[in-house]
């Protein structure tokens, strides 16, 4: 038996092949396209990809066929920064926005992050946490969701995503909390690989980031940091400063901060998903950093308060309409580079031999319409190490073919 799968007859492999580092510059373009590809799938891995003609002949009795019937394939999508453990809903503050609040006061009214921290808390699964314990049981549940589900997740500890109101008054002894007992029992059990910091005026200042950031280095953990959301607030220069694997929102970043993110290597991870949500126009300066030479990233930042959506679609979308990213240079960043971003870019983000076959076949005959048409999402079929996991018939795009 040889379980293999051969995916045959789409009008364009999308393989992102290229050199085994993150993508930077033009590289952010060369989508490596087999037109008219096949790719054949054994014992859950990419084994070739290749002509339909080059695939076809290696089909034997055995090979499960799948036809694409012209549509495109690509590597899933890696989703490098989402907060997806959560209880209850925001939309009373989204309908607070529409009539003129901003984000920043609603938060001071003990809404936002605060409001999400309540609801979690009284919810049997956790989420915002905010004391050993419901942090623990965020980062238990991601678990649950590697073992559980055929998603990969790569959980960060984000205790210090907003001082709880019981600290408010001593703030100092929550981020002494932090340091001595969440980010060593988080990193003693695993539970993480990454801590991230809210970096941010009225949040954690740089000094707090700094000390909070500096003891998960020496636990084992890699760094990331939501920098320069809101304000700038010396978040890019901290995160370069501290060699950051990523740095991430940076709407606020000015070129001091991005030429920092530069000479220390850092990947920006975009969000503009949460700029779309608050009704601002400030999308980060991703054309500047792309000519600065960042490996820049983007993500969904699905949240129940500043980015309630999943779709990488909606993103890619975004990137083109507002920060003025190629489609090629949002794929890019949507899949190989935020891999990278991740630690497993030897493993997924491109259909390459030897990777992890987590592809999705959208229904789309060409790869730009994946960020052209929005609001619609288009996959058609998708697979998580070879295993189909969706499906969804007809599509109102059927027809064209
Ligand atoms: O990435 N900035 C901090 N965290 C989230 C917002 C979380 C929330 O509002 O619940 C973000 O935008
Ligand atoms: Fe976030």
């Amino acid at each position: 038996m040889s379980n293999a799968l051969a995916v045959v007859n789409c009008a364009q492999v999308v393989t992102l092949a290229g050199p085994p580092r993150p993508r930077i510059a033009a590289e952010l373009s060369e989508l490596e396209i087999i037109e008219d590809g096949a790719m054949l799938v054994r014992g859950g891995q990419v084994e070739k990809v290749g002509s339909r003609r080059e695939i076809e002949s290696l089909v034997d009795k055995d090979t499960e066929v799948v036809d694409a019937e012209r549509r495109i394939i690509l590597p899933g999508f890696v989703d490098a920064h989402a907060h997806p453990v959560f209880a209850g809903t925001r939309a009373n503050e989204f309908e607070e926005r529409a009539s003129g609040s901003t984000y920043q006061e609603i938060a001071a009214r003990g809404g936002g992050i605060q409001s999400t921290v309540r609801a979690t808390r009284e919810a049997t699964k956790s989420g915002y946490g905010l004391t050993v314990e419901d942090e623990l049981k965020i980062l238990l549940a991601i678990r649950r969701l590697n073992d559980e589900t055929p998603l990969n997740f790569v959980p960060t500890f984000l205790g210090a995503q907003d001082v709880p109101p019981e600290y408010r008054s001593r703030r100092d002894q929550y981020v002494s909390l932090l340091i001595e007992e969440m980010i060593p029992r988080v990193a003693q059990e695993k539970l993480a690989e990454y801590c991230d910091v809210f970096c941010e005026e009225k949040v954690f200042t740089s000094d707090e980031s700094w000390k909070i950031l500096s003891a998960a280095r020496c636990h084992g953990l890699g760094l990331r940091m939501h920098a320069d959301q809101l304000s700038l607030s010396g978040g890019a220069k901290l995160a370069a400063e501290l060699n950051t694997v990523t740095a991430d929102h940076l709407e606020h970043t000015d070129a001091g901060g991005i030429a920092a993110l530069k000479s220390a290597r850092v990947q920006p991870v975009l969000l503009p998903g949460s700029v779309y949500a608050l009704g601002s126009s400030r999308y980060p300066a991703a054309r500047e950093m792309i000519e600065a030479g960042l490996a820049v990233v983007l993500a969904t930042d699905f949240n129940p308060g500043s980015s309630p959506t999943p779709s990488m679609l909606m993103i890619l979308s975004l990137a083109s309409t507002h920060m003025r990213m190629s489609p090629a240079e949002s794929i890019t960043a949507a899949t190989i580079n935020a891999a990278y971003s991740l630690n497993r870019g030897g493993a997924i983000g491109s259909l390459e031999a030897g990777k992890r076959a987590d592809f999705v076949i959208h229904d789309c005959a060409d790869y730009r319409e994946l960020a052209y048409f929005f609001g619609i999402e288009h996959p058609w079929r998708v697979y998580a190490e070879g295993r189909l996991i969706l499906t969804r018939n007809q599509s109102a795009t059927d027809e064209r073919r």
